[in-house]
């Protein structure tokens, strides 16, 4: 049957990947994208989806209700999918009220239009971040849905502030809505500011390398089209209410994501910088997926072996392109405020 799904945040690196499998799997659905379109975002990334009759672009802030409301009135959205947020835990050291600002009321705005105009569901695209963290020597412990949330950054904090207020709206308004809590994701078209993508573009440029602390803080990488399949279950199989953990059981510590890179483009070790630590860096992620996998037949498809071979490849092809050198020009001066004092 067919359905209009309003997406926000569909500029950005999950969000319009997101809408590219919505239009490709699901063809009598039409894509609504709703973005303000923030530094993070490249116009380039959907210069393929502007071309399709299914696909509608709005040049919107989620914070502005007035315009919210006016899409809604005249898209009438059967779901809504809201990916729109600050979310570079870096920059949110240095300024946490943006954050706070979009990632909490820019999602307020978005369901008090839900409410207003009707909806089937409203999914929330949230992290595993809020639980925190977990320490590197217990590799027995995971993430599930009822790990109390505990947050390290000013980042993490908006995301599960913005969980609260979705559950919120469940309880009090009724609004059907899910929540997915996901790890790190990595694919084509991320933000060079990003782990991967920018030890990628540093060692193409044969930049050193900033790896903070020792690099031996562990994530749980997950490719992004895997993740955009489980955010699909979620709509189309999951429970109004409920919350679901999307990861990947794929652990590695920093340093040997940044030696594979290393490796994959032929780039010595020597490239490798040792920086100052972020504060109040997170030592370890890693999500128990089972209540996905059960409920939702969701499972990620996607090796890490060929994701990052996947990934590094795309990168190549756009060095010297404009995607690529936009978003590196656009980091200069992000890139002397965070990096120049670290030593
Ligand atoms: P991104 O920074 O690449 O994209 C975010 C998009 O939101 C950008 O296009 C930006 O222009 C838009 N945006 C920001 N503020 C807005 C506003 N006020 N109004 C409208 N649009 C706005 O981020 P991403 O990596 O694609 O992350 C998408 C979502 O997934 C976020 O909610 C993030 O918290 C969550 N998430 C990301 C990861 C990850 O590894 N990248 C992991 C788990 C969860
Ligand atoms: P990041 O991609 O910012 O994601 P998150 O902090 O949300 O997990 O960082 C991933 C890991 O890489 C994290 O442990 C911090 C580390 N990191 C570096 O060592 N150097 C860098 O330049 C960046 C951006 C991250």
């Amino acid at each position: 049957m067919s359905k209009t799904v309003l997406v926000t945040g569909g500029t950005g690196f999950i969000g319009n990947c997101f809408c590219k499998l919505l239009l490709t799997e699901r063809p009598d659905w039409n894509v609504i994208n709703v973005d303000v379109c923030t530094y993070a975002a490249n116009i380039h990334t959907i210069d393929e989806e502007l071309k399709n009759e299914r696909y509608k672009f709005y040049k919107v802030d989620i914070r502005d209700r007035e315009a919210i409301f006016d899409i809604f009135e005249k898209e009438c959205p059967n779901i809504v999918v809201n990916f729109a947020a600050e979310s570079h835990v870096d920059r949110s050291i240095f300024d946490p009220e943006s954050f706070l600002n979009t990632n909490i009321i820019g999602t307020s705005v978005l369901m008090d239009a839900c409410r207003k105009f009707g909806i089937e569901r409203f999914h929330q695209v949230s992290t595993d971040e809020v639980y925190g963290d977990l320490p590197l020597d217990r590799p027995d412990l995971f993430f599930t849905e009822e790990t109390p949330l505990h947050t390290s950054s000013p980042y993490s904090t908006s995301k599960a502030s913005a969980d609260l207020l979705v559950l919120s709206y469940f309880r009090t308004y009724n609004l059907p809505v899910t929540i997915s809590r996901c790890s790190n994701n990595y694919g084509p078209y991320q933000f060079p500011e990003k782990l991967i993508p920018l030890m990628i573009s540093k060692a193409l440029k044969d930049e050193p390398l900033p790896v903070y602390g020792e690099g031996l803080n562990v994530r749980d990488w997950l490719y992004v089209e895997d993740h955009c399949r489980g955010i699909l279950a979620i709509l189309e199989k999951g429970r109004v209410g409920e919350i679901y953990n999307l990861g990947g059981h794929n652990e590695r510590n920093n340093l040997y994501i940044v030696k594979r890179i290393l490796k994959e483009l032929n780039k010595p070790e020597s490239l490798i910088t040792h920086v100052a630590d972020r504060h109040g860096h997170d030592q370890r992620y890693a999500i128990d997926p089972h209540k996905a996998n059960v409920e939702l037949n969701w499972d990620p498809t996607t090796t890490f072996e060929e994701g990052i071979v996947k990934t590094i490849n795309w990168y190549l092809s756009s060095y010297g392109q404009n995607w690529l050198e936009e978003c590196l020009k656009t980091t200069e001066e992000w890139m002397k405020k965070n990096y120049n004092n670290r030593k």
